[in-house]
């Protein structure tokens, strides 16, 4: 059954960016009630939010055309997730003592649920130790999102903007999903590295670390600590709360995963790290009238095979994308690389694998295998994170 969002809008300037969240919930298959204070409706005439969430917008507590109910506590009852976006150091003020004197401040008293609080206003009004106290008191019961860092529509720079709204949509998506990660340190190693030839020029592949992304999308919602070591990709998720490690070569994904490995529970490796280095790479541009050189070509570190040698506790997950005898290369893989688990892939097929949003795979261990049908990444990553869940407890 479609979920329940109800969206309260009160009077920030940044309204208008709120418009995109009901719309991109709207997209996204969710039912859409909006209720706005008094005053955003001075802001912004209620029809556009009533056009957009196709539902009418509520405002005012004492309007009586809600059947027979108690129009505040049948919108508290029937909202899955509450959202206040954008939310007013006011209305803010209000929530954290009790005060009920309009809709969205009766409806946030008669909700039983968490709510999502998305503040947004000046610097100084966010820094100021009242709302701040607010806010502490607030998250001991609600998610309160911290507000994006910039400009702000006074003219003023620091903390206090809307977040963006693919953010604050991610939230409400996660907010739906199990806990049952919850408390886990999980290591994704992720994208392609890149080995120079000269400062120009280099070689990698075609690794989009899609599939790392979307694990580390998956097992944040799911409740997961997430950090990511994180290649060349060309799609990414930084503005999740996940916690990213940029690096380039080898050696640098190497020495960054090693240094994380201690102190995690479980380490993803989707990534695609080049297997051989330049050795005689240059420090200047190679110009095309210089006389013609080989590459000369040298084993690169096999930094799977080097970290789980040495793994204690820790759950090892790698990956296995092969043009042929998949199943069989994968195998040998799980076990020259001492791991606990190889998701394959076969990389022959077009519809499926680098650079595409879907994939088939087999998860493998020593005495299991379960083979997906034709699923989007996503829905592949949660496959590997209950196969995962399902081996460690
Ligand atoms: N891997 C790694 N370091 C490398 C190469 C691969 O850590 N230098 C990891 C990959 O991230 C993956 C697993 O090892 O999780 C298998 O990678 P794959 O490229 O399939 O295998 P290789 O060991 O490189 O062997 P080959 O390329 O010959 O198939």
């Amino acid at each position: 059954m479609k979920k329940n969002i109800l969206v309260g809008v009160t009077s920030g300037i940044a309204i208008y960016k709120s418009l995109d969240l009901v719309s991109m919930l709207v997209k996204a298959g969710y039912e859409v009630n909006v209720v706005m204070t008094e005053n955003a409706t001075k802001l912004i005439n209620p029809l556009i939010f009533e056009t957009i969430s196709q539902n009418k917008v509520y405002s005012d507590v004492f309007e009586r055309d809600m059947d027979s109910e108690v129009k505040h506590i049948k919108l508290a009852k029937e909202a899955d997730c509450f959202v206040i976006a954008p939310l007013t150091a006011n209305t803010m003020a209000k929530l954290t003592y009790g005060i009920a004197d309009n809709l969205i401040t009766n409806i946030a008293l008669a909700h039983t649920k968490k709510m999502i609080l998305v503040p947004a206003m000046n610097v100084n009004m966010y820094e100021n130790p009242i709302t701040q106290k607010n806010i502490k008191t607030l998250s001991e019961r609600h998610i309160v999102l911290s507000p994006d860092y910039g400009r702000l529509a006074c003219g003023d720079y620091g903390k206090g903007k809307f977040p963006k709204a693919e953010k604050i949509f991610e939230e409400i998506e996660s907010y739906f999903v199990k806990k049952d990660l919850l408390g886990k340190n999980i290591l994704i190693g992720n994208g392609a590295t890149v080995e120079d030839i000269d400062p120009v020029r280099y070689i990698s592949n075609y690794s989009s670390g899609k599939m790392g992304n979307e694990l580390a999308l998956c097992a944040k919602r799911r409740g997961a600590n997430v950090k990511v070591v994180c290649g060349k990709v060309s799609s990414d998720y930084k503005n999740f709360g996940i916690e990213y490690i940029d690096v380039k070569t080898n050696e640098e994904m190497f020495n960054s995963l090693k240094e994380n490995f201690e102190e995690t529970d479980i380490l993803i490796m989707p990534a695609a790290p080049v297997d051989f280095k330049v050795k005689n790479k240059k420090d200047f541009k190679i110009k095309k009238t210089s006389k013609y050189e080989n590459i000369e070509l040298e084993d690169n570190i096999d930094i799977l095979k080097t970290i789980a040698k040495d793994k204690k506790s820790q759950y090892v997950v790698g990956f296995a994308a092969e043009t042929n005898s998949v199943k069989d290369y994968a195998i040998s893989k799980l076990e020259n690389k001492n791991l606990d688990m190889i998701v394959a892939n076969d990389i022959s097929v077009k519809d499926r694998g680098f650079g595409s949003d879907f994939n088939k795979v087999s998860i493998i261990t020593k005495d299991s295998e379960v083979e997906t049908e034709l699923l989007t990444k996503r829905e592949i990553a949660d496959k590997i994170l209950d196969a995962i869940l399902e081996k460690i407890c």
